[in-house]
């Protein structure tokens, strides 16, 4: 890696337990490939990134394509090895963070948050919230007014020097669900793009076959 380069790093250190199956969901296969190659596929065939690295389980080494580095007990870990990877191997200029579980990545979403980061440490696509939103209980709370809220996919584009340094600084002990909330803590403003349902997070039992049928329904138009 260079540190000029844009580097895609893609965390698949996870056990997948929500989703279940016989291997973690990120090696669980759509289209008749897995899920982590689907993304690494995506970011390598972008003009805009020159190298991709996947952080997976130490078990998982020989299952994943190119370059992979070790992951961690929480996700929060796992892009920490990665980031401190691509720093101990000539650094990068800006990196493309993201979940394997999100094995669609529309070309336009890179483009975006790419020229998002012209005037910003940090980019994430975001969506609003469709659901009416409660707290939760046996009985349900109040109402949260969703208007106000939005959710955070990835991939999260940073300015790669101020992530590294924003992870470094990151208070041990704490847990963070994803990178832009790690930015902000060390006091850089974090700006939104346009997300994608495209982005949705394979979870649950079930979210895999829907991502199936969408992609049959994709090839049949073609
Ligand atoms: N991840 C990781 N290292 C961890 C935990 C999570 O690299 N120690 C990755 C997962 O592989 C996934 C992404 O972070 O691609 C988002 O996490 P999540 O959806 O929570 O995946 P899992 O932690 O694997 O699933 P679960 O929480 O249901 O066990
Ligand atoms: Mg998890």
């Amino acid at each position: 890696m260079a540190s000029s380069d844009t580097v895609a790093l893609i965390v698949a250190a996870g056990k997948g337990e929500r989703a279940g199956g016989d291997v973690p969901k990120q090696f669980q296969l759509l289209g008749r490939v897995p899920l982590v190659e689907h993304a690494r596929r995506a970011f390598a065939g972008h003009p805009a990134i020159q190298s991709v690295l996947t952080v997976v389980a130490p078990s998982q080494e020989a299952s994943v394509m190119g370059a992979s580095v070790a992951g961690g007990e929480t996700r929060r870990e796992s892009v920490r090895n990665g980031l401190e990877a691509i720093a101990a191997t000539g650094g990068a200029a800006r990196v493309l963070i993201h979940d394997a579980a999100r094995p669609t990545i529309p070309k336009a979403i890179v483009d975006r948050l790419l020229e998002a980061l012209d005037n910003a440490r940090g980019a994430v696509p975001v969506l609003p919230v469709a659901d009416t939103l409660v707290r939760g209980g046996v009985r349900i709370g109040d109402v949260i007014d969703r208007s106000t809220l939005a959710r955070v996919q990835t991939p999260q584009a940073f300015d790669f020097a101020a992530i590294l340094a924003a992870h470094r600084a990151w208070p041990e002990g704490e847990e963070a669900t994803d990178d832009a909330q790690i930015l902000r803590r060390a006091g850089y403003d974090v700006v939104s793009v346009v997300g994608d349902p495209l982005l949705d997070k394979i979870t649950y039992p079930g979210d895999l076959a829907l991502a199936e049928a969408r992609l049959e329904a994709s090839m049949r138009v073609r």
